[in-house]
């Protein structure tokens, strides 16, 4: 995602030090301490400028919601979203997740998306996907029995790599479209603004969901 630098980009965030977690390892199993109530939890990695998980917190108020993004200059503008909008059930890290052992704990999530997720198309680089089975096992560990991931791509190599991985780990194919918004199913009511964008130049949207 370009995006230019943004002047004061530390002292911009620290206005938003109620969204956004520091130390966020610390909150490892205690989450719902963090959120005040024992509701579900889901996360999204890579959110950007977080359309989709706050569409989410707003449609759901009973779930909880944790949003991870890398790059400052963009979850800055999830965090703005996030004041106006004064959600309560939605925080944010920023981070580049390596291994979601390091942030959960076992069966603490009860759901994980990756919208769009970087394609990291050279072979030399696949480890870095985020539906690499070793994301994958971390997943698994992090979810709940029931738990699932849900997986939106415009790109169809990273789509048939994830399909492999998530079939490779033994994960069960709960829903599946090769164009999502030809469908009926929910996952197309809440769009991300990757999505949106490659709606409007006209290319098909990939989907699934497995459960781990
Ligand atoms: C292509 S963008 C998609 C953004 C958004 N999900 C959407 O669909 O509009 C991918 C985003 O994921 C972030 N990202 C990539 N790897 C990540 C990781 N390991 N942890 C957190 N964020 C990550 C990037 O900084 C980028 O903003």
């Amino acid at each position: 995602m370009r995006q230019r630098k943004i002047k004061n980009e530390e002292e911009r965030l620290s206005e938003h030090n109620q969204y956004l977690i520091k130390e966020p390892q610390r909150w490892k199993g205690k989450w719902q301490q963090l959120f005040n109530n024992k509701n579900n939890i889901y996360t999204e990695l890579g959110c950007g400028k977080g359309q989709f998980i706050l569409t989410m917190a707003l449609l759901y108020p009973d779930n909880n919601y944790i949003a991870f993004e890398g790059r400052g200059s963009i979850i800055l503008r999830a965090l703005e979203k996030a004041a106006q909008k004064d959600s309560k059930n939605i925080v944010f890290v920023k981070e580049y997740i390596k291994d979601s052992n390091e942030y959960f704990e076992g069966n603490e999530l009860s759901g994980i998306y990756l919208n769009f997720s970087d394609p990291w198309p050279k072979d030399r680089h696949s480890k870095r996907r985020l539906t690499h089975s070793s994301y994958l096992e971390g997943y698994r560990t992090v979810l709940k029995k029931d738990g699932f991931i849900e997986f939106k791509t415009d790109n169809d190599g990273l789509f048939f790599f994830a399909l492999d991985e998530f079939n490779n780990q033994g994960m069960k194919c709960l829903e599946f479209s090769r164009d999502l918004h030809s469908t009926e199913l929910d996952a197309k009511k809440v769009t991300t603004e990757y999505e949106d964008k490659f709606r409007a130049s006209g290319k098909k949207i990939n989907y699934c969901k497995v459960q781990v």
